[in-house]
This record gives C-alpha cells, structure tokens and sequence, in this order.
C-alpha cells in the first residue's frame, strides 16, 4: 500500500477545486489524505462539499482577530493540529503574511486564475479581457512571501474568444483549473517536485520555455506515463 500525503485545504467559498482534488483522491488517482478543509468563512460552499465527502472542516472567521499577523498565527495552530505535509490554497481569498509562508516554505501551494506573471491579484478575467491579451489560463504555483509571485509549477493556457465575457472566460478557466491543480498535487505527493534557485524542477527537469514547468499538454494521459503506478 503506497504512503498518503497528509493536506490541509484552505477555502474561501464555492470550493469547486477542492471537489476536483476530492474526487480524484475517491478515485485514487491522488496518493494523498485530506486531513481537514479549513475556511475563513462560514458559509463556503466547499464546507458542505467537504462534509459530503466525510473530511473533517474547520472555520476560522478572520473577522474575529484584531489584526492579520494573530488571524495567521491561529490559523497556523489550527492547520497544525493535523501535521500536514502540504497545505493547499483552493480559492482561499486571504492574503497569508511572511510568517505565515516561511512556516510552511516549499509545501504551500495555489491556484490563481491568470497565466501568472500576468494579472497577479484580483478580477483576473476582467482584467485580461480589458488588456486584448489572446491567451488566458491558470497557474499552480508554490507560494512565497511575493503576491502571486512565486515558482510556478504547472499552467494551463485558454484562448480567449471574440464576444468573451468574464463569466464565460471564467467558466473555462475553471475547467482547467480543475484539471492542473490535481495534477500539481499528485506530482508533489509523488515526490516529483524540487525548487532550485527560484525554478521548479519535475523529475529533475525544467520542462518548458520561459522556466515553466508544463503547459496543458502534460496532462494528456500519454504525457505523464504511469507515473502514480510506478509509485505503488
Ligand atoms: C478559483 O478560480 C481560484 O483560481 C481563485 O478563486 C476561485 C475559487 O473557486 N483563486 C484566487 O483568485 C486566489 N487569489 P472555487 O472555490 O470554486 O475553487
């Protein structure tokens, strides 16, 4: 029987990437255990989602704390009960301090919906329609103490098309989403996964142009071979 990767998901809201992470843990197609779904808000979606799924689920209000520093630091207790290995940001809409990143350097991981460098922050699609760009997408990304601004692991590049809205560029944005931040967490629970000077390296490689690490294609079943099975 192969090792479980201990995860504690952080949300925010909805939680449709935290069910895609569920899902294909059901299947076990993800060699990890969700150890607790945290949100910073009680009425996310994703709570219920993660009850459905019987992962136990925490809420801390961030509203309930005088300032960001002591919100961070309970939230670090919390996480910690469960000594997770990973920590995944999935829709997590707080800004997390340095403290709160260099404790968990190097396994801090989340999902931004824009081809990082671009439009780190907010309204993203909003964002990338107002600017003409042609090409749109998501990013995996390691997090560190930079905004949206730390070594990206896996992007998926949606093409923008004429009459786009931003609900309907988000839509299939999402779809990738869904797609890449499972494939990002499989890869760092099968211990694929190393960052070397600011770059992310799979199995030991940089595997793209502009020091990315994959484009979409990757996730094409013949593009990752057997790779969990060799692990069992
Ligand atoms: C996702 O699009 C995610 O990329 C984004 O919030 C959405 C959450 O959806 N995250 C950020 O903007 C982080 N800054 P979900 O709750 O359905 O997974």
């Amino acid at each position: 029987m192969r090792r479980l990767l201990d995860v504690v998901v952080l949300i925010s809201g909805r939680g449709s990437n935290l069910q895609s992470i569920i899902d294909q843990t059901r299947t076990g197609a993800l060699p990890i255990q969700i150890r607790a779904v945290v949100s910073n808000r009680a009425d996310a979606y994703g709570l219920v989602r993660a009850q459905a799924a019987g992962v136990p689920t925490r809420v801390l209000d961030h509203r309930q704390f005088p300032s960001r520093g002591q919100f961070d630091q309970a939230l670090m207790a919390l996480i910690d009960e469960y000594s997770p290995q990973l920590v995944v940001l999935a829709g997590f809409m707080r800004i997390l301090g340095r403290d709160f990143v260099e404790h968990y350097a190097g396994r801090l991981m989340n999902i931004h919906p824009s081809l990082l460098p671009a439009f780190p922050g907010l309204h993203t699609h909003e964002r990338a329609l107002e600017s003409g760009v042609a090409q749109h997408g998501a990013s995996v990304h390691f997090v560190t103490p930079d905004l949206d601004g730390g070594p990206i692991i896996v992007q998926a590049e949606v093409p923008v098309l004429a009459g786009d809205t931003p609900d309907r560029l988000a839509e299939r944005v999402l779809k990738e989403e869904h797609r890449i931040f499972p494939l990002a967490i499989r890869w760092f629970a099968e211990g694929r996964l190393q960052v070397r000077a600011g770059q992310v390296l799979l199995d030991g490689e940089v595997r793209a142009e502009q020091g990315l690490v994959a484009r979409p294609v990757v996730a094409t079943p013949t593009s990752t071979p057997g790779a969990a099975q060799q692990r069992e």
